[in-house]
């Protein structure tokens, strides 16, 4: 495994691999790798010749400085773990001024609404600040494929629609959600989560599963009201939203059509930890 942490170290490695015809697969991180995190790591294996991870914790998908602060930064530790993976790999893990030349800041987009909703709605320019970067990441390392996990569905539906409106020439990979045993999905997060409550946090994907199950027969607005209802009996759980909306568009149903993929979406502060998941319906 090789490390790299400059845009000319990394586009020479590049133009060598390229120079031999290997393929190459992009995964986006923030470190703190977890088994989720790897779950792409593999399937970009299955799928390349090589494989580029890189390693930043962006700054401006930032809206809340302490969360920056606070955000998990262990290099060393993700260095060992990627090491695993051998001579087929290269860490890309650029400084911010690397990245950010003049300015750390977010380039304007429009996102034709998909930035208004959920995540959107309570991190304002946060899909802005991803944007910014995964565009810098895809035009740097030209990969055929790049890799996004499911956990963060809206981010994965946006940095879709970046590709198509920028015309990049690559492949987004999803992935699907990665699990602990009980059920919650994994996040770097959970580990500020005292073991009580992370034992208890599975009553998230619970909560989608039976969701899930009443969406076949009920309506979105009856389902919305039993999920407020069932978070309102527990005193370290605070719901921020749950919506179910279009696989695509990520617009709340209002009314439930045939033919139509549906995903319900959740945000969850347990104590002051904010959690994310979300689940096909059908
Ligand atoms: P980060 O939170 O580090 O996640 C990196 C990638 O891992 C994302 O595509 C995310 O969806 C995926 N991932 C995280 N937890 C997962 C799980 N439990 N199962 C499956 N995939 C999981 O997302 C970001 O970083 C950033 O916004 C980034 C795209 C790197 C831009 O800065």
């Amino acid at each position: 495994m090789t490390t790299l942490f400059t845009r000319d170290k990394l586009k020479a490695y590049l133009r060598n691999e390229r120079s031999e015809s290997r393929s190459i697969g992009l995964v986006p991180t923030m470190g703190a790798l977890h088994p989720g995190h790897l779950s792409l790591v593999e399937k970009a294996f299955r799928e390349n010749d090589r494989v580029v991870v890189s390693i930043f914790v962006n700054p401006t998908q930032f809206n809340n400085p302490e969360d920056l602060e606070k955000y998990p930064k262990n290099l060393e530790t993700d260095l060992e773990i990627l090491g695993l993976y051998k001579s087929k790999l290269v860490v890309f893990a650029p400084t911010v001024s690397e990245i950010y030349p003049e300015q750390v800041a977010a380039v304007d987009y429009d996102f034709n609404g998909l930035d208004k909703v959920m995540e959107g709605a309570y991190r304002a320019g946060h899909f802005e600040g991803v944007a910014t970067i995964v565009e810098t990441l895809l035009r740097l390392v030209a990969p055929d494929r790049a890799y996004f996990g499911e956990k963060d569905y809206q981010q994965l539906q946006i940095i879709k629609k970046v590709v198509v409106d920028k015309q990049l020439d690559v492949t987004i990979c999803p992935c699907p959600i990665v699990r602990e045993p009980n059920g919650l999905a994994m996040s770097s997060r959970n580990e500020r989560l005292p073991k009580r409550l992370r034992d208890e946090a599975k009553l998230i994907f619970e909560v989608l599963q039976t969701a899930k199950l009443q969406f076949g027969t009920e309506s979105a607005d009856k389902v919305i009201k039993w999920v407020h209802k069932t978070f309102r009996k527990y005193a370290d759980f605070k719901l921020e939203y749950f919506t179910i909306a279009h696989a695509e568009t990520l617009k709340p149903v209002i009314r439930k059509r045939k033919n139509q993929k549906y995903r319900a979406f959740i945000a969850v502060y347990v104590q002051d930890v904010r959690l994310i998941d979300n689940l096909a319906l059908n």
